[in-house]
């Protein structure tokens, strides 16, 4: 068995959808990690758009297989309107959609404790998409989690009573003033229940260990900035985004891991709170903001935009052992005089190339390289040969300081806008 990966290298929303639904043709199953709703992968052909949120972005392919591993969280009723909606594209969710045994359910109580724990914290707050991520992974990592497994047991409502009735206990713990209405919300989360069971639940780490003849493609959400362990905590998401997480979120073998795709966008986007060193606050992110459409697909909230943080990358680049680079939404900067590049920081007064434990803007300022522009229209470009000789320079000067060959560059949300080497 030989598996690729792919995953965003800064903080979500780097265009994996795109990529994911691009590079289906060469694979048999494609297959979800970790992260749960919170995640928006678009997909753009002909002339139409879907965002997906748990199912895997190779699904509007025939013949291949999309799989949701153990490493995911489903909330059964965001899933089940996924699935609604795409209901045009006749594909045979029952043939095609599997989902892992042992990944975890969100309940409508752990979306409720998500609220909860953000209202309390105020300013501090994390930006969380409150789909119920943290509470969820929290009661996973504290042996309480409800699995989808769990489902074909008769008497799964008992557990779900029982989780349910101990986290009604924890958001009074909180003291904020949240109005729900749980009835309500458990109707909808029973209904979607019994649509989720008509969907196959398999041993997933079987099922990818006897398909041995198969080429299988990992697909991650968030990025590796929103990593549990080496993203800006707290400002981070609950799961190991990183290549690590794709063989803990499937069970298969770090020696069974073959390429690994790093996308990332030509500059850089945060949606939520947290550190962000390159953020601009100028006409420049105005224009990265407007010109890239830059709102979250999963919130709509505007994301933060600012230049490319190539410190960062690097990092990303080390973390999962990258091995061929993605470049997106290049077509974005068409039309800026200048575009700069953050190769290091000052650190407390010191010119660093690694990224500290503490993000923090009081601590860190970036140092920039600047470039020249370009003012092609790259959407009319049909091949890698043929883009603008100061983007060329841009690219060169990223591979070598990156140390990873640029395979792919994208010049629009379209499949067909994807330029390949
Ligand atoms: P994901 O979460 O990594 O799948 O990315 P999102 O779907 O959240 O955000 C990427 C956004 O950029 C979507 O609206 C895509 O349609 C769009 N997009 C992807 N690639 C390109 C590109 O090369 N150029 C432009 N202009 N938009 C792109
Ligand atoms: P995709 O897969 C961008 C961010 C949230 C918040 C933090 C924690 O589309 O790239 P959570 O809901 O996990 O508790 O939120 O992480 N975040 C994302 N940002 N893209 C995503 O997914 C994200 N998923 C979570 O905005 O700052
Ligand atoms: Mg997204």
């Amino acid at each position: 068995m030989k598996v690729d990966l792919l995953l965003g290298l800064q903080w979500g929303d780097e265009g994996k959808g795109k990529i994911v639904d691009v590079l289906t043709s060469k694979y048999d199953i494609i297959a979800r990690f970790q992260g749960g709703p919170n995640a928006g992968h678009t997909l753009v052909f002909n002339n139409k758009k879907y965002v997906l949120h748990t199912i895997p972005s190779g699904i509007f392919h025939k013949n291949k297989i999309n799989l949701i591993g153990n490493g995911v969280v489903i909330d059964p009723v965001i899933l089940c309107k996924e699935i609604l909606n795409i209901k045009n594209e006749n594909i045979k969710i029952s043939e095609t959609l599997l989902i892992s045994k042992k990944a975890h359910l969100i309940l409508p109580t752990h979306r409720i404790l998500d609220a909860a724990s953000e209202m309390s914290k105020g300013k501090n707050k994390i930006g969380s998409t409150l789909k119920g991520i943290g509470p969820t992974y929290m009661d996973k990592t504290g042996r309480n989690g409800f699995r989808v497994g769990e489902l074909e047991n008769k008497k799964w409502k008992d557990k779900y009573v029982e989780l349910r009735d101990k986290h009604i206990e924890l958001i009074k713990f909180f003291k904020v003033n949240l109005n729900f209405n749980l009835k309500k919300l458990e109707e909808e989360f029973f209904q979607s229940v019994d649509e989720l069971k008509k969907i196959d639940f398999v041993d997933s780490e079987n099922f990818l260990f006897e398909a041995n003849d198969k080429k299988i493609l990992a697909e991650g959400a968030q990025g590796s900035l929103l990593d549990i362990d080496f993203g800006t905590y707290p400002y981070v998401t609950s799961s190991n985004t990183t290549a690590a997480g794709a063989c803990t979120g499937l069970g298969i073998s770090p020696n069974s891991v073959n390429q690994v795709f790093g996308i990332f966008k030509a500059y850089t986007t945060r949606v939520g709170s947290g550190p962000f060193p390159t953020e601009l606050f100028d006409s420049y992110g105005e224009r990265m903001s407007k010109v890239g459409n830059e709102f979250g697909a999963t919130t709509g909230r505007p994301r933060r935009c600012g230049w490319l943080d190539l410190v960062a990358l690097k990092y990303a680049c080390r973390v999962n052992g990258v091995s061929k680079l993605m470049m997106m939404k290049t077509d974005v900067l068409s039309g800026f005089d200048k575009v700069l590049v953050c190769t290091n920081y000052n650190y407390k007064g010191k010119i660093i190339d690694y990224l500290p434990y503490d993000l923090s803007e009081s601590s860190l300022k970036p140092v920039y390289k600047e470039f020249k522009g370009w003012s092609e229209d790259l959407r009319q470009i049909d091949s890698f040969e043929n883009l603008p000789k100061n983007l060329n320079y841009y690219i060169k000067f990223l591979e070598k300081e990156l140390e990873v060959p640029i395979v792919i560059v994208s010049v629009g949300p379209d499949r067909k806008e994807t330029l390949f080497r």
